[in-house]
């Protein structure tokens, strides 16, 4: 039986992917976009249009399939958005989801994820949820234009410190999850990168890495919504996702520091000095 991974074109869904290979799986990478699954994986693996926001695009992406990874595309604000397909792989008899929630989340009623693994519990399908911290992804990927063209780092976090870890550490420790099904069925796991570093110590790193001087903005919440939805043009949904969640970032929801990745890995997990040098390319003009 194959893994189905959704989001298999994103930050996690694709290192998902290349480490279920790695272990010798069969997957199946859906996405509405195909033709990018295929520019990504070629031969390797099986693509397929899924779409959450339509339900005839579910039973051909569950043929086959008895293990998901489940993530939560970020313009899907509502948890409701996810529950149809949560529905079919219950009536699919789905023998593991990993869901990509986020750290904290089981004391916090705020993010949507939250509600999804409370529904995945509810309807009865074994899980393993995996809750990241944060991603090094948001540097060298949504925030990456502003320290490339302004020296800067425009993030409403203040003085709060964030366990950042690399999206490539989360496809891995995710796909031990679905790898070892029983062993894992109904588990919960926080994984984060090695440190916890406030954007003051984040500036520091990239400037030494580029060699530039690299700022920390530390904007308010209104600039930074505004900012990003009517200079940037991003979507209204994903960016008032994000402002709640800079604001539990402040009260201190982004900064602990666990072993669950060394856990179910064996490994530790990398350092964003590491991520940073290794991805250069995303800081520099
Ligand atoms: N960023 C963080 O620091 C962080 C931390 C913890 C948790 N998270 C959670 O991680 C999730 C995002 O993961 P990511 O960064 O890996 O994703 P991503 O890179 O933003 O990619 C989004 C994926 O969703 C797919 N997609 C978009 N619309 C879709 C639809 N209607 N139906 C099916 N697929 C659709 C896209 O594929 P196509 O283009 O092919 O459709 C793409 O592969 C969010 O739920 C976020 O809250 C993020």
């Amino acid at each position: 039986m194959k893994v189905l991974v959704t989001g298999a074109s994103g930050n996690v869904g694709g290192y998902v992917v290349k480490e279920l290979l790695n272990m010798g799986e069969e997957v199946v990478a859906a996405g509405t976009n195909t033709q990018k699954l295929k520019e990504l994986f070629g031969e390797d693996v099986k693509p397929v249009h899924f779409d959450f926001t339509d339900k005839n695009t579910f039973s051909k992406a569950l043929e086959n399939v008895d293990r998901v990874f489940l993530m939560r595309p970020p313009h899907l604000g509502k948890p409701e958005d996810l529950y149809p397909f949560i529905d079919a792989m219950k009536d699919h008899h789905i023998k593991l989801v990993s869901f990509l929630s986020l750290m904290g989340v089981e004391n916090n009623t705020i993010p949507p994820h939250h509600k999804i693994e409370k529904y995945i519990e509810k309807v009865g399908i074994p899980y393993a949820h995996i809750r990241p911290g944060f991603f090094m992804q948001n540097l060298s990927g949504v925030h990456s234009l502003e320290i490339r063209e302004k020296n800067e780092i425009f993030i409403p976090a203040g003085k709060s410190k964030t366990s950042f870890i690399d999206a490539a550490d989360i496809g891995l420790a995710t796909a031990v999850l679905l790898h070892e099904t029983q062993k894992y069925k109904n588990t919960a796991h926080t994984i984060t990168g090695p440190e916890a570093l406030d954007y003051y110590q984040v500036a520091e790193i990239l400037s030494k890495i580029t060699g530039r001087k690299i700022t920390y903005a530390k904007p308010g919440f209104l600039k930074y919504r505004s900012y990003y939805i009517k200079k940037r043009g991003l979507d209204k949904g994903y960016v008032n996702v994000t402002v709640a969640l800079y604001f539990m970032t402040r009260m201190g929801t982004a900064k602990e520091v666990t072993n669950g990745f060394y856990q179910l890995t064996g490994r530790k997990p990398r350092t964003l000095e590491d991520f940073a040098k290794d991805n250069i390319e995303a800081f520099i003009k």
